[in-house]
């Protein structure tokens, strides 16, 4: 599977030298959505399609990226102090925007490398894979000139270079899931603490199906930073009354004492969302640990439900395909995952009736929507790290 990796970058970048290779994941989301910027919990889990970076050290000071998934892009060749943004030089803004981060906060990147980039995240999926890009870079740097960050401190400075560099707002969860993640268990994350614990994800009958709508989601960026302004506007009016800082540090029936307080119906039907959700996400570990997959599934219906009708983010293909799985035997629960408005959207299934669920989803979404969804299985992967000393 990697000999193909080495012998392009060897062609690519015209070099003997053997490279380093590293992995980070993709992510997906159990349930908890769109909490991580409220303050509230989420339940993410890292997943086996992801990322591989071939990195080599040079000996001067320009950076050499290719990526497999955009051959048409080439070679792009940047020189180690010319790291600002620019639209022209596409994906590669993601690694680059790691490296003048990691360097502003006292990473000695003194060398260029030449780096191959390998994802095998679906794309437009909702599941991270940008996220994934900057992990993966993290892990590389760090390896090679940055010993002393953290693997938190490489989750965190991902985050700001998506909020600050890339220009979306996002919150937390996705570099936490790919850089904190563990085998076979989901991350029950409070993301306004950041303390968390890993839940094992044993599932010996059932497997986590993704199925990807194949939406293009084009305006994804500009809805979600409206819903993010919807929720701060929700908080700036209960902060009028309540002592708070997030919107998920109340209860529902808090939420229910003090709504009023909201002045917008679509302000609040959001901050109603944030808050439920909140409690599906504490509940869920709950229901996790004493084994009761049915209520987790049922937590899972509810959290798209409320995705549905009071956040508004997920849309007739990924409410065809949530709400078709859910009607299905076998069907634990089903939902959307990641921030919505397209992509993904996953089913706990009933191993034995795999095959029949798949089929009467594609049945039914491509009758109604007019293409076919993509299936995949997930498992549930390591964190963002080096896979090789040497290659291969
Ligand atoms: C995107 C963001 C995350 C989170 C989810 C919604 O994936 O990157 O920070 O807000 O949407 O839960």
């Amino acid at each position: 599977m990697q000999e193909f990796m080495l012998t392009t970058f060897k062609e690519k970048f015209d070099t003997d030298k053997e490279p380093l290779t590293f992995f980070a994941p993709g992510r997906i989301n159990l349930i908890g959505e769109h909490t991580d910027y409220n303050g509230g919990y989420v339940f993410p889990a890292s997943i086996s399609f992801g990322t591989y970076a071939l990195v080599s050290k040079r000996d001067d000071q320009i950076i050499r990226f290719y990526s497999m998934n955009f051959p048409e892009t080439g070679v792009v060749t940047i020189d180690l102090d010319s790291l600002d943004y620019d639209t022209e030089h596409d994906w590669t803004n993601y690694p680059k925007g790691m490296m003048q981060f990691m360097r502003s906060q006292g990473a000695s990147i003194s060398h260029g490398v030449d780096v191959l980039y390998y994802g095998t995240i679906p794309n437009s999926a909702g599941l991270s894979s940008s996220a994934s890009i900057e992990m993966v870079t993290g892990v590389f740097l760090k390896a090679l000139f940055a010993n002393s960050f953290s693997q938190l401190d490489l989750v965190q400075i991902g985050q700001q270079v998506e909020n600050e560099y890339i220009g979306v707002n996002s919150g937390i969860m996705d570099q936490f899931a790919i850089g904190m993640g563990k085998q076979d268990h989901a991350i029950h994350l409070d993301t306004s603490t950041l303390d968390y614990t890993y839940a094992p994800i044993h599932l010996p009958a059932h497997q986590i199906l993704i199925i990807h709508t194949n939406k293009a989601r084009t305006l994804q960026d500009s809805k979600y930073n409206e819903r993010r302004e919807q929720c701060e506007s929700a908080l700036n009016d209960l902060q009028k009354k309540l002592d708070i800082k997030h919107l998920c540090d109340i209860t529902p029936d808090e939420f229910e004492r003090y709504e009023s307080l909201i002045t917008s119906p679509v302000d609040k039907q959001r901050a109603k969302h944030a808050i439920y959700e909140n409690q599906r996400t504490i509940e869920a570990l709950e229901e996790l640990k004493q084994h009761n997959l049915q209520q987790f599934g049922k937590l899972m219906n509810a959290s798209h439900q409320s995705l549905k009708e009071d956040y508004e983010v997920t849309g007739v293909e990924l409410d065809t395909i949530a709400e078709t799985a859910q009607k299905q035997p076998g069907v634990l629960g089903a939902r959307m995952t990641g921030a919505g408005f397209g992509g993904c959207a996953i089913a706990i299934v009933e191993k034995k009736y795999l095959e029949q669920v798949q089929q009467k989803i594609q049945d039914v979404y491509t009758e109604n929507i007019g293409y076919e969804p993509t299936f995949y299985i997930a498992n549930i992967g390591d964190q963002a790290k080096q896979i090789t000393n040497e290659v291969m």
